[in-house]
C-alpha cells in the first residue's frame, strides 16, 4: 500500500449540506462510494469491468459526471472528490437516474489511483478545472506533476487519453511542459462534452478556455 501524501491538490471545504443531500448520503452512500483499501476486486464486484472504464478526478457537484453516466450507461465511470456536498449531490442524482455504471471515492484522487487501478485499465482519466494553485510557493500543491504523469502512463491502457480542461493559461503551459518531455503521449483531438460548472462560472467571466487531450501511444 502507497503511503499518504503529504502535499496535497486539496484543502478539505466543509461546504453546506442541503437536507437532500444529507439524505442521500445517509440512504444510498454504500451504494456507490467505495473504500480504496478495498482496492479493484471492489469495482470488478460492482461493474461490468469488460466496457470502457473513464475516470474523473474532482467531479465537484457531479452535475456532467452524472449527464455523461446517463448518456453512456455501457461505459464505467470511477468519480473522486474530496467535497462532501458534491458527493452528495451526485448520490442524489444517480439515484434518482438508477445508474449503475458509477462508483465513487471520498478519498485523494493519487491515492485512489496509485491503491485501486489496476495497470493499463483505464480508457480515459478527466481532469476538469483543477484548483490552480497560481501562487509560486503552491506549485507544488498542481496536482499535475511528473509523478501523477507517470502514473498516468501505468494506468491508462494502450490509446488511452487524459483531458485537462482549464481557465487558467498558467497550468495549462505548465501542463503542456510537462508533457513535451514525454515521448509516450502524444496531443489528440478534444472530444465534444458538456461545460462543467467551473466551467461556465470561466465562461461567464469571459476567460478563455483551455481544453487539451494527450494520448498514451506507448506503453512504457
Ligand atoms: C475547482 S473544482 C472543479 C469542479 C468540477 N470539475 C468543475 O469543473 O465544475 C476542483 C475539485 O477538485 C477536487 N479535488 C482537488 N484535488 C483533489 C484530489 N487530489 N482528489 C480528489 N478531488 C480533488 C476539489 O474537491 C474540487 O471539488
Amino acid at each position: 500500500m502507497s503511503e499518504q501524501r503529504s502535499i496535497r491538490s486539496f484543502v478539505r471545504r466543509q461546504g453546506r449540506i442541503t437536507p437532500g443531500q444529507k439524505r442521500a448520503i445517509q440512504e444510498y452512500w454504500s451504494d456507490y462510494v467505495l473504500d480504496s483499501s478495498c482496492g479493484w476486486s471492489a469495482l470488478q464486484e460492482t461493474l461490468n469491468l469488460s466496457s470502457p472504464i473513464i475516470l474523473e478526478i474532482g467531479f465537484g457537484m457531479g452535475v456532467s459526471l452524472h449527464n455523461q453516466a446517463q448518456s453512456n450507461r455501457q461505459t464505467n465511470f470511477i468519480g473522486i472528490d474530496v467535497y462532501l456536498p458534491g458527493l452528495g449531490n451526485l448520490i442524489s442524482l444517480l439515484q434518482k437516474s438508477q445508474l449503475e455504471n458509477v462508483r465513487l471515492y471520498y478519498e485523494d484522487a493519487v491515492e485512489v489511483i496509485q491503491r485501486v487501478i489496476k495497470d493499463e485499465s483505464l480508457d480515459r482519466v478527466q481532469l476538469f478545472f483543477p484548483d490552480p494553485w497560481p501562487k509560486k510557493k503552491h506549485l507544488k500543491r498542481r496536482l499535475i506533476n511528473k509523478t501523477f504523469i507517470e502514473l498516468l502512463s501505468q494506468k491508462l491502457g494502450k490509446n488511452g487519453e487524459f483531458v485537462l480542461v482549464t481557465d487558467s493559461q498558467s497550468y495549462f503551459n505548465y501542463t503542456l511542459d510537462l508533457f513535451s518531455s514525454r515521448s509516450d503521449f502524444s496531443r489528440a483531438d478534444s472530444r465534444e462534452r458538456e461545460a462543467t460548472k467551473y466551467e461556465k462560472r470561466g465562461l461567464a467571466l469571459g476567460n478563455e478556455i483551455y481544453d487539451v487531450t494527450f494520448k498514451l501511444s506507448q506503453q512504457n
